[in-house]
Order: C-alpha cells, then structure tokens, then sequence
C-alpha cells in the first residue's frame, strides 16, 4: 500500500510521516545499534529515547564521539521559538538534552529566536513573542537543566553578538538554496530568507567565545533539519566544526498517530499547563484508539496499539519501565485491556508529570536571570 504523500518544513508539517524516506531525502544516517552502543560505554544505560529509537538518526555522531573519546568535550545546543505554549512533544529534544548533559557533564546552549515565528506568522505581533519569550523559558528552565552549564541566547537580546556572525553566514547562501530548501517564492518577506542564518550561529558562537574550535551537539525534531542542511557546509568555510545532529521523531497529535503535534492545534495537543481536568477530557475525548468499536469485540479481537495514541504515548515517553510496556501492549493486543482502562493509565502518567513541571515551572520564575547568557 502506497503511503499518502507527506511535507515537512520548519514550519509546518502534513500528512503521513514517512521516517525511512525521510533519512533518505535528507541524507541522514540511521542511528544504529552501533552507535548507540559507543553511547552507552559513557552513559552506562541508555535513555529511553534512545532504546526505543525515539531519535532515530543523525548526522556526524561518530565523529563526534571520537572527539569526545580524544578528549575533546561537545557543547550541547537546541532550541524554541517562542509562537505559544508549549506542549508535550516540544520536550522530547529538550529532556534528552537534559539527559546528555548530565551523562557527558557538559555546557548547553539554547536558543530562543523571538524573531522567527515573528516573521513566518501572519497574526503573531513582537509583544505576543515576548510573553511566549517568557512562559518559553520557564518550561525549559523546568526540565532541570544545570543553571551554571546551560545559558539562553535570545536574538534580540543577543543581537550584538549574533548579528555579525549570521551576516558572516549569510553571506555564503544564496537565495536560489533557501528557495529550493525552504520552498520560498518571490512573495517570502526578506525577513524569513535570512532567518537560517541566525539559527547556525549558536552552532559556533562558543567557539568564537573560548576562543578555540568546540564539538557542537543539536538534538532536534527533524523538521528543524533543513536550517543546518543549509549552513552546516558554511561553517568550515568560516573556521568552525560542522556541528553533529540527533533527530527525534515527532510525538504524534492526540487524533492519528501519523504526523506532528503541533501548537496551534488546540484540541490536539497537551499543554504544559493543562489542567488534570483538561488533560482526561482531551485524552478520552480526542486521543485515537486502535480499540475494537464494542468491548465484546475488543476481547475477542484485541487493540492495535500501533495505531493508538494512548499506548504511542507511553512508549514514546510516559512509560519508562520496558517491562510494564510490554505488558501494556500484550495485554491491549490480546483484548485483556480495554481502550478506557489504557486512556486511565495514560492520563494518570501525563497529570503525575505535568504536576511536578508545573510545581518547577512556578519556581522558575525567580531564576530566569541565571539562566540568560550574559555578554
Ligand atoms: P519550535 O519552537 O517549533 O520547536 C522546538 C523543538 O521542538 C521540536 N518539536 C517536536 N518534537 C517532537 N514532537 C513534536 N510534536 C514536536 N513539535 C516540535 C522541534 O523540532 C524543535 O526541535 N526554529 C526552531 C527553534 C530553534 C531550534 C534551534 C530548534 C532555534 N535554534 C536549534 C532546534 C535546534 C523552532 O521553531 O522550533
């Protein structure tokens, strides 16, 4: 059976994802046994992303773990333009970033372009990215990221550091790349053409800063592939590393488990500030399951937990213990468990979380300032 056409931007992103022509078409490689074992000998485990190929491909790992190997420790580096809330599967890249920074002990640099939805949003004003700019941070600042390692590079902010280096970079790209990458036409404003070049910076702006080349690591969902399939041949050419990327699939929406959840689908998406309430309401209302139509049915039959979101949910990240997860599948599989008791299962697991983020996210407020690079 054909799979239904799919495109994927930066900004957006429809249809069915297929990930193994997406390794192709981008020229990716798959994160395999291998490399995830050269992983592990510094980690000692392996997260649950990894186990379950949450992340599933990358570019120049193992040049980056050689580096590592000789000595020469990577910079972590990810990010988050500020358009709304954040919702649940906007954590993926950020908690496995958390993970590797406490695993490999090492520095992280996040950056929050507040400029860039800004420019690609047609209803979006500067004073709505800068209330997002905030509840943004507190998310991230949340996830328990060490505040002496981790430092936030806002563009507007951080301008006056970041504007030469991306002219540098945009100097070396041409309108016809952005075009055939992007799908830009005539009618793009000039902003958004040169926004990619403010998202390679951090790349290697830590290196400008210490004053000697620095391994630079990006977990990221794939859609955000594109912006460094673009300049990452620009930084050789400037006196930098290319950087090495992990990429994440997406955390599906609540209605298919086929394409991205997305923050300007309300009734599709878990926020970080939902409330218990709405959580069980979307979950049981919306979330798609691959149950039979009757419980009759369903016992004779059994669930598909492949096409389920509930289950897709707690594999892809609210179920950590392989164990219990297997049991959960068999038990669906085979009728045992019904559609509503798994919908239970997962709404306890998301509320038991967002309560905590959300107890961190209230502390936040007050340590925002340490977490702001400083220039
Ligand atoms: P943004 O703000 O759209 O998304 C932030 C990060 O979340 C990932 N993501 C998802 N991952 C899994 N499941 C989903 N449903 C899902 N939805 C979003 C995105 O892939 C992204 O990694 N231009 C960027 C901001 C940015 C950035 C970076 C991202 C600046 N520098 C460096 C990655 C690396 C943006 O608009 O992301």
């Amino acid at each position: 059976m054909f799979k239904k056409e799919f495109k994927i931007t930066p900004w957006n992103v429809e249809g069915e994802v297929d990930y193994e022509k997406l390794i192709k078409e981008f020229g990716v490689s798959k994160l395999e046994d291998n490399i995830l074992e050269r992983i592990k000998k510094h980690t000692k485990e392996l997260h649950l992303f990894l186990r379950r190929k949450i992340f599933f491909a990358h570019r120049d790992l193992d040049w980056l773990l050689d580096e590592y190997e000789k000595g020469n420790k990577f910079f972590l580096y990810t990010g988050r333009a500020p358009s709304g809330d954040i919702h649940i599967g906007h954590l993926l890249p950020w908690i496995f970033c958390k993970w590797l920074q406490d695993k490999f002990d090492v520095d992280m640099w996040f950056q929050f372009p507040d400029e860039e939805k800004f420019l690609f949003k047609k209803n979006l004003s500067f004073e709505d990215t800068q209330k997002y700019l905030y509840e943004n941070m507190l998310d991230v600042i949340a996830l328990g990221f060490d505040e002496k390692k981790t430092h936030f590079l806002i563009d507007t902010k951080h301008a006056n550091l970041m504007y030469k280096e991306a002219c540098k970079v945009a100097k070396k790209i041409t309108f016809s790349t952005v075009k055939a990458s992007f799908g830009f036409t005539d009618s793009t404003n000039i902003g958004s053409i040169f926004y990619t070049s403010m998202q390679a910076v951090p790349a290697f702006l830590p290196s400008i800063l210490k004053g000697k080349n620095i391994p630079c690591l990006i977990p990221l969902g794939i859609d955000q592939d594109t912006h460094f399939r673009v300049s990452r041949d620009v930084m050789p050419k400037l006196g930098f590393y290319k950087p090495a990327i992990m990429h994440n699939v997406f955390l599906p929406p609540l209605t298919g488990v086929s394409g991205k959840m997305s923050a300007s689908d309300k009734i599709s998406s878990i926020y970080t500030t939902d409330t218990p309430k709405q959580v069980e309401t979307k979950i049981k209302k919306y979330a798609f399951s691959g149950g039979q139509p009757t419980i009759e049915e369903h016992r004779k039959k059994g669930g598909n937990p492949d096409v389920d979101v509930s289950y897709q949910y707690l594999r892809m990240f609210f179920e950590p213990d392989d164990k219990k997860l297997q049991k959960i599948h068999d038990d669906y599989k085979s009728g045992k468990l019904l559609t509503g008791e798994l919908k239970e299962i997962l709404i306890k697991k998301i509320n038991d979380f967002l309560k905590e983020h959300q107890r961190k996210r209230e502390l936040a407020k007050k340590r925002i300032d340490k977490f702001v690079f400083k220039n």
